[in-house]
């Protein structure tokens, strides 16, 4: 089943605790959290100790995708504030093999990202490595921004390799995706779904969730009627 992973980018930051309890009650999976250092992307948005507030109030798996540069730097700390998923960016990591390692080490599940004109292939020495690639579907940095088609062939790619050499990384997939572009990465092999504003910029954040599962699902599974 496609998990999903709604990102409190397009939450009301001024009440999280709701926010995300709906989400949850929504039936997500992950919460998926987006660190931008003013850097690495243009924007900015918080650090560790949002992440460990957001840790007090949800359970769920905390996805945690940092847009910054050196994240060696910050592995820990965001460890430490309760992050269960660690996601790198290819563009921002010097020695990739040991930041994999690092954040092993630091007891997390290690995710390697790109953005899209970041050929996927480059990916192929570490993916025996790592538990998640995520694919960048929009260019880094802000929430609300049209889904780029061409993407889908580097989840088609993923797909592919991951059967071949019987690995088992989860292909999780982010920007733009809603019911429609859902099922077309779902199709190509992606079982991880992030979503920002077609889950927070909804007014119904739990018919949000339960859409988008559905419509993905539907692909899964034909029966479904969308
Ligand atoms: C963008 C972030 C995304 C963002 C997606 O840089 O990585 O996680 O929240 O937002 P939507 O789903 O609105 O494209
Ligand atoms: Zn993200």
């Amino acid at each position: 089943m496609v998990k999903i992973a709604p990102s409190v980018l397009s939450a009301d930051f001024s009440n999280l605790t709701e926010q995300v309890g709906l989400a949850e009650k929504g039936g997500a999976d992950y919460i998926h959290l987006d660190i931008m250092d003013g850097h690495f992307v243009p924007n900015i948005t918080f650090g560790p100790i949002v992440v460990k507030s957001i840790r007090k109030i949800t359970d769920l798996t905390l996805d945690v995708h940092l847009m910054i540069e050196n994240a060696d730097h910050y592995l820990k700390a965001f460890r430490e504030a309760g992050a269960d998923i660690l996601t790198v960016h290819y563009e921002a990591c010097t020695h990739l093999w040991r930041t994999i390692d690092t954040i092993h080490e630091l007891g997390a599940k290690a995710g390697v990202t790109l953005n899209p004109a970041t050929a996927i292939n480059l990916l192929d020495p570490v993916l025996e490595k790592i538990e998640m690639v995520l694919v960048m579907t929009v260019e880094p940095g802000f929430g609300g921004q049209k889904f780029t088609p061409e993407m889908i062939e580097k989840v088609t790619y993923l797909s592919h390799v991951k059967n071949e050499k019987g690995l088992d990384f989860d292909i999780e997939v982010d920007g733009g995706i809603d019911v429609e572009t859902a099922p077309q990465v779902v199709q190509a092999g992606a079982n991880v779904l992030v979503a920002g504003s077609s889950i927070f910029g909804k007014k119904d954040i739990g018919s949000a969730i339960k859409d988008l599962r559905k419509a993905a699902d539907s692909v899964l599974n034909p029966q479904i009627m969308v």
